[in-house]
């Protein structure tokens, strides 16, 4: 395995701290005694950022809670200042955030995220040493108008634009089909795989074979227990960013655990 798969739980706008609590202290207990070859990660929504920093840092070393990373879903383009409703880069980083979700279709079609304010809060997080997990993936409409590897393209150049190398292998990418997102309707591994393969491919256009080789792209969209394995075994899959699914401690644990020994 070249690539460390990595399993991202995206849980959007669910969980107070108190769910937060239950369904971390029993992820705890199911990976207790697992050694998964992959990273697990959990974005929770802001304000129950402390709460799992704290429940990760006071879980008793050997529970494997360290395999667990933190991320979180947005973060502004902006340092600080008059900017109401925003959450800083900095101020993230007083919770142990490690990881960023940015450019979600969700953040795009509903809060009008265009490619050049992903491309900014990309930039703003890696000053920041955070490493983003920036989404891309096309409509239905898009796809079947035959446009699936042109919208592609200009989400992946115009977010990137201007991204030195050494900060594109600190980036993850997470290929959604739109389609996919919390619609039970999810891509065929085919599907997937011819995706994640233009990705790739666009990667070593603009950042040459040897960093395409080692960036990660995961799959997200309607990823379930029983799906997981097949869209792992694809060779350009890399682990999976999860909404529903990751809701529940039990079914994003046999996602972790099936996928990571089905990927290659
Ligand atoms: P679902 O797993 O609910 O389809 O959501 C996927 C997603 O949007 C993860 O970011």
């Amino acid at each position: 395995m070249i690539r460390k798969p990595i399993f991202a739980a995206n849980w959007k706008m669910n969980k107070g701290a108190s769910e937060t609590e239950d369904f971390t202290k029993s992820l705890i207990s199911k990976i207790q005694s697992e050694n998964f070859p992959c990273e697990i990660v959990i974005a929770p929504p802001f304000t129950s950022l402390s709460k799992l920093a704290e429940i990760l840092h006071n879980a008793a070393s050997g529970q494997n809670a360290h395999a667990i990373q933190i991320a979180a879903q947005n973060c502004s383009q902006f340092d600080s200042g008059a900017y109401t409703g925003e959450i800083s880069v900095m101020m993230l980083r007083e919770f142990f955030v490690h990881y960023v979700i940015l450019g979600h279709s969700e953040r795009r079609a509903i809060f009008g995220e265009t490619d050049a304010m992903i491309n900014a809060k990309i930039k703003k997080a890696r000053e920041a040493n955070l490493k983003p997990i920036f989404c891309i993936g096309e409509t239905l409409a898009e796809r079947e108008a035959g446009n699936l590897e042109s919208v592609l393209r200009t989400q992946v150049t115009d977010g990137l634009a201007g991204i030195s190398e050494k900060d594109m292998l600190e980036i993850v990418i997470a290929y959604e089909p739109v389609w996919a997102i919390g619609t039970g309707v999810t891509a065929t591994s085919q599907q997937a795989q011819d995706a994640h393969q233009f990705v790739r491919s666009l990667i070593s256009e603009l950042y040459g074979k040897d960093v395409a080789g080692k960036i990660r792209i995961q799959y997200g969209g309607s990823v379930k227990p029983n799906n997981a394995a097949e869209l792992m075994a694809c060779p350009d899959i890399d682990g999976a960013l999860i909404g529903g699914a990751a809701l529940e401690a039990q079914s994003f644990f046999d996602i972790v655990s099936t996928g990571s020994a089905a990927s290659v």
